[in-house]
């Protein structure tokens, strides 16, 4: 069976955050702001969503405590914050981990009643007050998707919770790229590329999602020499980064992540590398494992020739950003993660063994 299911209205334009104030009003009058500790306030997004919900008088109160890898904690705080003050509706603004927590947020605030463990209960009703997202980085998607990945401290790990949500409306703006550091660029537009390669390799791939991947990976193909730090960065880099996040993140919606996802938790969890160089770590090895054809269909339409091409482009953008090496012991504790997940094995279209896991894992170390 093939099925495609994305029932976020997705508004993409220049300034579109002030000229969709009248969507906002039907969702409440009171709204909770979402956001990390300074990039909304630095990259002009905070400022847009004030002068929007002003211009048709809702309230909005802040919570900028969102951490990098949101924890449950921090869900259970904002939630208990947003409650004492009557809040209708969530507005995420930022990265993945603002959005993500947003959608846990919004969650929590309808199942007021709820302890944290609501969060992992499964088969629970996901009902959760309305949410708007607005991405100020090009890789998550998460404006796309149902997921929302939070940081589980007891178990040293990010786990998905256990609820769909998708937000009712997302707002897509690339101007907020302009200001992100290059880094933050690369590591997130890396990010983006990983979605669709993981659901391309996919069992649950389907014409529907890989015309979101194909169209996607074209697109940022485009911004390549400005990652590469070749060029410099235009408005319309960052209109075809945000696009191609979001197609990243609708085709990653139909088909979940994959090994290479799996691989990366306790990357970021144990030695913090920012998400996306820690999927992108292990995409080579992913790909090498691979039908070669469709493999190599992917890496072409993304401007890399085949795997040790993409292979060298990670390892120069990697040096790059200054990530440590990374200890043996921590790539056998992700290949043991990825063995106690076992979804992300059946949704890998190979057979995976231990072994093969293993090979994957330090194929950065060793290449093929
Ligand atoms: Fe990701």
């Amino acid at each position: 069976m093939n099925s495609f299911y994305m029932p976020v209205r997705v508004l993409e334009g220049k300034d579109i955050v002030i000229s969709s104030t009248n969507l906002l009003k039907k969702f409440g009058k009171i709204a909770l702001l979402v956001t990390g500790k300074h990039s909304a306030k630095a990259n002009g997004s905070y400022n847009d969503v004030i002068t929007a919900l002003d211009n048709v008088d809702i309230e909005h109160i802040l919570y900028d405590d969102i951490e990098e890898n949101p924890s449950v904690e921090t869900i259970m705080k904002a939630r208990d914050f947003a409650l004492r003050q009557n809040v209708d509706f969530v507005i995420g603004i930022g990265g993945g981990s603002p959005l993500d927590a947003a959608k846990a947020i919004s969650l929590m605030i309808y199942h007021k009643d709820e302890d944290k463990d609501y969060l992992y209960k499964t088969g629970s009703d996901s009902s959760h007050v309305p949410l708007v997202l607005i991405p100020t980085t090009c890789g998550s998607g998460s404006e796309a998707t149902a997921v929302s990945v939070l940081t589980l401290h007891e178990k040293q790990t990010k786990k998905s919770i256990s609820h769909l949500i998708f937000a009712e409306l997302a707002l897509i703006d690339g101007k907020y790229l302009m200001t992100l550091p290059h880094k933050t660029l690369c590591s997130t537009a890396i990010d983006a590329f990983t979605h669709m390669v993981e659901s391309y390799i996919n069992t649950k791939a389907s014409d529907y999602s890989n015309m979101c991947v194909e169209k996607g990976l074209l697109i940022w193909s485009r911004s390549l020499d400005v990652l590469r730090g070749s060029r410099e960065l235009t408005i319309d880099d960052c209109d075809n980064l945000m696009r191609a996040s979001m197609m990243g993140g609708m085709s990653i919606a139909q088909c979940g992540t994959t090994i290479p996802h799996g691989l990366s938790y306790s990357l970021t969890y144990k030695k913090h590398i920012a998400h996306g160089m820690a999927v992108g770590y292990f995409t080579a090895g992913y790909l090498a494992k691979a039908n070669q054809i469709d493999a190599k269909h992917i890496l072409n339409l993304a401007g890399f020739k085949d795997v040790a091409d993409y292979q060298s482009f990670f390892t120069e953008i990697y040096k790059a950003c200054d990530i440590p090496d990374i200890d043996d012991d921590v790539l056998y504790g992700a290949v043991e993660d990825v063995l106690k997940t076992p979804v992300k094995l059946e949704i890998t279209p190979y057979e995976v063994s231990r072994q093969d896991l293993i090979d994957i894992a330090f194929y950065s170390c060793y290449g093929a």
